[in-house]
């Protein structure tokens, strides 16, 4: 739980801002970005010239990384905020205007995962797997969302490919990153007329922190299931494949080859792209488990 005693931010030092970079002088909030995949797309937009608000739950996992990407030179600012509870949202995108006057960018990338069979799962957990996929990206951008129209801004999405079909021991999971890739089909018709970029980025195998925890079925924290070295990209070809996805202000990104592929198989072949996973599920359990 956040409490009052957590609510701090950091200021910026003086920067390297890049004043030619392709974000040169624009203003990002990163959820989730204290750690992983979220903490290198930050670095990387810093990088190409913007400022960034990093933000996650942790007090002292996100002043680590404000105090890192602040030694690199970059110019950033933190703020301790847990994405589903709606004044938290309020609280980030007003530590970004204060700091930095305007918001350009929005990345909800804060996500909790799981590794468990819906049938052993606890209710609560199911809740707070969908709830920090889902309200974890409805709550930034409803606060976000006149700051981001004023800019004529970019909203991204963080999904996976899991939310392209279904994943033995990731129902909530995946359910929620299916939501939010129809929640950014449904706003971009919603606000066309607005200028605002929303689109949706479907993530694959990507190497994780070693300290990366997911819930088991009953909540408790338990490392990631296996995943082959080799399908792995690493977080900074992600977070270039996410800047790149900003830039062109594209609807839809799926990020490597197997992601492509299944996109590609459950539209034409469904039936065949069940058969796999099922067949997969069979030989190569701890893929899932
Ligand atoms: N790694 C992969 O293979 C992969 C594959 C497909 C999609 N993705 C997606 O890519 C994104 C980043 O994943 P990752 O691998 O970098 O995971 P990660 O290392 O676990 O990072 C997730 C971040 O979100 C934060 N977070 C979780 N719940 C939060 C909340 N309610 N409020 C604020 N912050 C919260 C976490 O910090 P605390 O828990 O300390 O607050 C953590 O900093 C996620 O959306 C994930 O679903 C990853």
């Amino acid at each position: 739980m956040l409490t009052n005693e957590l609510d701090t931010r950091t200021q910026p030092t003086r920067q390297k801002t890049l004043s030619n970079g392709p974000f040169a002088g624009k203003i990002a909030i990163v959820t989730g970005s204290e750690s992983g995949i979220g903490r290198e797309t930050a670095r990387a937009l810093c990088r190409a010239g913007a400022s960034v608000v990093l933000n996650g739950r942790s007090k002292e996992r996100l002043a680590q990384t404000v105090a890192d990407l602040t030694r690199e030179g970059y110019s950033v600012a933190g703020c301790v905020a847990d994405v589903t509870v709606f004044a938290d949202c309020e609280r980030l995108v007003q530590t970004a205007l204060n700091t930095f006057g305007r918001i350009d960018i929005l990345i909800t990338n804060a996500s909790i995962s799981m590794r468990a069979y819906f049938a052993d799962m606890q209710p609560d957990v199911f809740q707070r797997v969908l709830d920090s996929n889902v309200y974890g990206t409805v709550y930034p951008l409803k606060a976000a969302l006149p700051h981001l129209i004023d800019t004529a801004g970019s909203v991204t999405f963080i999904s996976s490919i899991s939310a392209l079909n279904g994943m033995p021991s990731g129902s909530a999971y995946c359910a929620g990153k299916a939501a939010v890739a129809n929640l950014a089909h449904t706003l971009r018709l919603e606000l066309a007329d607005t200028g605002l970029h929303i689109g949706v980025v479907h993530i694959g195998f990507t190497q994780n922190d070693p300290d990366k925890r997911v819930l088991d079925a009953d909540g408790r924290p338990v490392p990631i299931a296996h995943r082959p070295p080799r399908l792995q990209k690493t977080q900074a070809q992600v977070a270039d494949i996410i800047l790149k996805h900003v830039r062109q202000r594209r609807r839809r990104t799926i990020v490597s080859g197997l992601g492509k592929l299944n996109a590609f198989l459950n539209t034409i072949a469904p039936r065949l792209a069940d058969w796999i996973v099922l067949t997969t599920l069979r030989r190569w359990r701890n893929l899932y488990e």
